[in-house]
């Protein structure tokens, strides 16, 4: 499974706001660059910070797409904060939650009743190895694309799972220290993940960089 994460970032590397509002940080034309992309992935991952924050839909908007090709949609959420009436969870596509073995097995049946799929992983946070890997079982997974937020994102890093990485960087300053930034977590200390920078382009004020994580 190839893993592309794929986030806007303001110019001083802010994802939102300290208050976690979501902010245009790019316009039209990295919105279609971003739904093509979703539209070549098989399945589209976010934290549960992102569904709390933003209740994103993470399907493909747009008249060029068949509505009934949604990728799958998977939320990390070791704990079950989703919410049971969360957009992520409606009929447009399925939903895996990625949830801990500390659970309550009627936590996990309320989510079923709810329309996702449950898969455990982990005894704290989810263990994403373990649970990507039951992922590619279940489902056909040539590529996962993952939308954030920075906490997840630096566990993909962390875990050595990320295959690519492209960011938007907007023209503008978020400032904050609270607020979340590309890869969050406790942050890497020495052995920083080094990235092979494979394109830069120019998109409306905005530059898109691209990484492949060797
Ligand atoms: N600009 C962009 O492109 C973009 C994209 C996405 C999001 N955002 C913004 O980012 C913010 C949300 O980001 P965030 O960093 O707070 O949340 P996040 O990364 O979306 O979700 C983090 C949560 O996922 C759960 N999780 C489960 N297993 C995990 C693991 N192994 N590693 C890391 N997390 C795991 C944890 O909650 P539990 O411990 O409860 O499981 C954790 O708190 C929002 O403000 C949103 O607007 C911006």
């Amino acid at each position: 499974m190839r893993v592309v994460v794929n986030a806007a970032m303001s110019a001083d590397g802010k994802l939102s706001t300290r208050e976690r509002t979501q902010v245009a940080i790019s316009g039209e034309a990295d919105f279609d660059r971003v739904a093509k992309l979703r539209a070549e992935s098989d399945a589209i991952m976010v934290g549960v910070g992102t569904v709390l924050a933003d209740d994103p839909s993470l399907t493909i908007d747009g008249e060029a797409y068949d509505p009934d090709e949604n990728p799958v949609r998977v939320v990390a959420d070791s704990r079950v904060r989703t919410p049971a009436d969360a957009t992520v969870l409606n009929d447009e596509a399925p939903t895996y939650l990625l949830v801990n073995e500390v659970v309550p097995n009627n936590w996990i049946d309320q989510m079923e009743e709810a329309g996702a799929y449950v898969i455990v992983a982990g005894d704290e946070r989810v263990d994403l190895e373990t649970a990507l890997a039951e992922l590619e079982d279940e489902e056909r997974i040539d590529q996962l694309m993952v939308e954030g937020g920075g906490e997840l994102i630096f566990s993909l890093f962390e875990a050595d799972l990320v295959d690519e990485l492209s960011v938007f960087v907007g023209p503008q300053i978020i400032g904050g220290r609270d607020a979340p930034t590309l890869a969050d977590g406790d942050g890497f200390t020495d052995n920083f993940p080094e990235l092979d920078l494979v394109e830069v382009e120019r998109i409306d004020d905005g530059v898109l960089l691209r990484y492949d994580v060797p």
